[in-house]
């Protein structure tokens, strides 16, 4: 018998005919994000559920008694409460690999746009404000051939730091809770301990998974360490750093400036101090959307929900649920 999977956002066709040949579907399809009560009627009798981001808690899992597996659309999985689904017996997967290009790109794109100023001029030309007679006001820092400090060198660091040996030149330190040592021959990028990382680099970008080991892991005392030239990028999570000593930080000239795609609350509120400051980049948490990479997670999560469900084949289930 099929197994009956919810899935509770709009996903490509063909995904979800991909999903229907192994699976009976049932699915959200109110406009905007899932409500709670449909949520918990639509897994009243469904082993699988298919999602990207909404909490997978003790509340959920109690109400969902025959759910077995979780399969969400993202690398990330922070929105797992892994204790309550050690306890339930309920299998969580995600979509590492396919993602990893993509994301390392926007994090260029942020590097370059915070060094060049891209924001805040493409809004100085469209609101007229060019009058040829700017002289250096309007000059930004270099990215090629400086020093980038990557904060967690996962796959994606990896990307990253690729792009930053081979097409801009540039030095590269890394942390990370464990050493990589084939990463460092291979791209020729040195570990650094935190503190000598924040201290040394020109660009700082945030790539580790949020954890309760990371959550707020960059705060005053950081943002203090770092050069006052220097550039932070956050493409993690929000919660990985203290937002408070971001703003503040920005404010006081403690760094020059900000790169940011994700925040302690999304969507960020517009009254938010960043929204009003020149040197922060905001981007509406979109690391890995493009098409392309969309539909890939979207299908790799599919697979994966097939694959935790029926045992055929193989399932990203994540690390701490091995
Ligand atoms: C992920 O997959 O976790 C990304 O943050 C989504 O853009």
């Amino acid at each position: 018998m099929k197994p009956t999977i919810y899935i509770d956002r709009i996903i490509p066709a063909e995904v979800e005919a991909y999903l229907a040949q192994h699976c009976v579907i049932k699915k959200w399809e109110g406009a905007g994000p899932v409500t709670n009560e449909a949520l918990i009627e639509g897994l009243r009798g469904a082993q699988g559920l298919l999602t990207s981001g909404t909490a997978i808690n003790e509340e959920l899992l109690a109400a969902a008694p025959q759910l077995k597996a979780v399969s969400t659309i993202s690398v990330g999985y922070n929105h797992f409460d892994i204790e309550a689904m050690k306890r339930h017996s309920v299998a969580g997967t995600h979509t590492p690999y396919v993602l990893d290009e993509t994301v390392a790109d926007l994090v260029f794109a942020l590097m370059l746009g915070t060094a060049r100023r891209v924001g805040e001029l493409d809004r100085y030309v469209k609101e007229g404000r060019w009058t040829g007679k700017e002289g250096s006001s309007l000059f930004g820092v270099d990215v090629h051939h400086r020093k980038l400090g990557i904060i967690g060198m996962g796959r994606i660091g990896e990307s990253v730091a690729r792009r930053a040996r081979f097409g801009f030149e540039m030095e590269v330190a890394y942390y990370n809770r464990s050493r990589k040592q084939a990463v460092e021959d291979k791209l020729g990028v040195q570990y650094a301990e935190l503190n000598e990382l924040l201290e040394t680099s020109d660009f700082i970008v945030m790539l580790t998974p949020l954890t309760p080991g990371t959550a707020g892991m960059i705060g005053r005392e950081q943002f203090a360490r770092m050069k006052r030239s220097a550039i932070f990028i956050n493409a993690s999570r929000g919660q990985t750093i203290d937002e408070d000593a971001l703003v503040e930080a920005l404010q006081n000239g403690t760094i020059l400036a900000a790169g940011l795609d994700v925040y302690n609350v999304e969507p960020i509120d517009p009254s938010h101090p960043f929204l009003s400051m020149p040197n922060v980049l905001t981007l509406p948490h979109l690391g890995s959307a493009t098409s392309q990479t969309r539909f890939d997670m979207a299908m790799l999560a599919a697979r994966n929900l097939v694959a935790a469900l029926t045992g055929e084949g193989e399932a990203y289930v994540v690390e701490e649920l091995r």
